[in-house]
């Protein structure tokens, strides 16, 4: 479908009646009628009947270019055939095995060649479970246990990297006025909270001092460079270097996770930051569209998991750990995630953002464009954004994300309810002009209704 099929339904509403009745139904088995707090969205999202390339198909028939490329998991899109074709041969000889299979040695040896600091690898199905296990392997390597965090982002669910995740002016600061550790959900513990140092993102100075004061008690710092939740910024240099020294200085397991921001470069995101991280955490990509996740690291560290001379430092398995279906689909889909294809999508994001951005200031409206490669976001206010504190929107700001996602979906394109996005294999300039000219158009509409929100 390309750009003139786009714009045929722009008159239709953004949610059709079988969504709407499949909604319905499922608000009576399912708490909030979502499994998934991320993927719903007032009035309810569409439902999805299937994906080809860049386009999902809802159950009402609506086709819509997809950005949210289910949280950035699908980096050929949907039904690539190549990823179907490895998935059914590995089907057809059987889903799961109390045995390992081979599949997992190729997939381990994938990742090893795309970036020497990931020389070993254990697998599991997710990315927060892949995030555990990092961090309780920093634990066992270290004799420590608390970590550090940064402020706002996202690591999954875990209670100890919850810490933090969604602090708001009223509460993220401590008396000292550094970033404060908050409960994200109720009933974590006090001991949880007190475990974990929470640094800020944009604020090198400051992690400086931070670090310096609880450097010697903590087994990991986890870091995703280019943060989604804090803002779809990049890290800075200055930051990034801060940590690094902390670790060696202290003896501290550096943990880069790179769920998301693995796709960002061949390597993966921590050389573009000059990170040597000591473990990598991954997924979503690496799955083809599976479930899985993964630990890597040097073969000294990664022994912290080797129970092959009696009980291992940290256990870590799963029943469907290294599954050969996620494993099939892992191996081909980084196959074709080849330095050239992974050097066209990061500049179709550089053009989008350019255009975005552009178009923006063209129109004067106080809104901007964050992301790196094939990743962005669309923010609303005056300000720079450079972390969680300068990202966390007003409630304006915040209803003016939600009313241009939703338009956006009156157009045919699918954004995650911040109004984020990545960009997949499949897409071209066609779909990166149609994206850019879209969200210019609707961001200058739902911004004019708004006095403040001009430049
Ligand atoms: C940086 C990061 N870490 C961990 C996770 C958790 O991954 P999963 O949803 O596969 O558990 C996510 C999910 O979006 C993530 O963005």
């Amino acid at each position: 479908m390309k750009l003139d099929q786009v714009h045929s339904s722009e008159s239709r509403s953004a949610v059709g009646d079988s969504s709407k009745s499949a909604y319905a139904r499922e608000r009576k088995v399912v708490p909030g009628g979502s499994m998934r707090a991320a993927s719903w969205f007032q009035p309810n999202p569409p439902y999805a009947a299937r994906g080809e390339g860049c386009w999902v198909i809802d159950i009402d028939g609506r086709r819509l270019l997809d950005c949210a490329n289910n949280f950035f998991s699908l980096i050929h899109g949907h039904a690539y055939a190549p990823v179907l074709d490895a998935v059914r041969g590995a089907m057809t000889k059987g889903t799961a095995f109390g045995m390992p299979t081979e599949s997992e040695i190729l997939l381990a040896e994938a990742l090893a060649a795309r970036n020497p600091r990931m020389e070993q690898t254990r697998f599991c199905n997710s990315g927060t479970e892949a995030v555990l296990a990092a961090i309780k392997g920093a634990r066992g390597l270290t004799g420590r246990h608390r970590i550090a965090k940064f402020e706002g982002c996202y690591h999954g669910a875990y209670d100890w990297v919850e810490v933090s995740l969604d602090p708001t002016p009223a509460n993220w600061d401590d008396e000292n006025g550094n970033p404060a550790s908050v409960r994200c959900n109720a009933g974590t513990p006090d001991t949880v909270l007190r475990d974990v140092v929470v640094l800020p993102y944009d604020d090198p100075q400051r992690c400086a001092d931070i670090l310096r004061r609880e450097g010697t008690s903590l087994a990991a710092v986890i870091v995703d460079p280019h943060a989604s939740r804090a803002g779809t910024v990049p890290m800075s240099r200055e930051t990034a270097s801060v940590i690094q020294e902390a670790c060696r200085r202290d003896g501290i397991i550096l943990i880069a996770d790179e769920v998301i921001s693995f796709r960002l470069s061949y390597e993966g995101a921590s050389p573009l930051f000059g990170l040597e991280p000591d473990l990598i955490t991954t997924a979503k990509i690496i799955g083809g569209g599976l479930p899985i996740g993964a630990v890597s690291g040097r073969a000294n560290l990664m022994a912290v998991f080797d129970h092959s001379a009696g009980k291992p430092k940290v256990s870590m398995g799963g029943t469907f750990s290294a599954n050969p279906l996620s494993m099939a689909a892992g191996l081909t889909s980084l196959e074709h995630y080849s330095r050239p294809v992974v050097d066209r999508l990061n500049s179709l994001g550089d053009l989008l953002r350019t255009r975005i951005g552009k178009g923006f200031a063209d129109a004067g409206v106080a809104a901007t464009v964050t992301g790196m490669g094939s990743l962005f976001r669309v923010h609303v206010g005056p300000g720079k954004v450079t972390g969680y504190r300068s990202a966390f929107p007003t409630s304006e700001a915040g209803n003016l994300i939600r009313r241009i996602q939703l338009a956006m979906l009156d157009e045919n394109v699918l954004l995650t309810p911040n109004c984020s996005g990545a960009l997949s294999s499949p897409m071209t300039e066609v779909e990166v002009s149609a994206i850019a000219d879209k969200l210019v158009r609707v961001v200058r509409r739902e911004l004019g209704d708004h006095p403040g929100a001009t430049t």
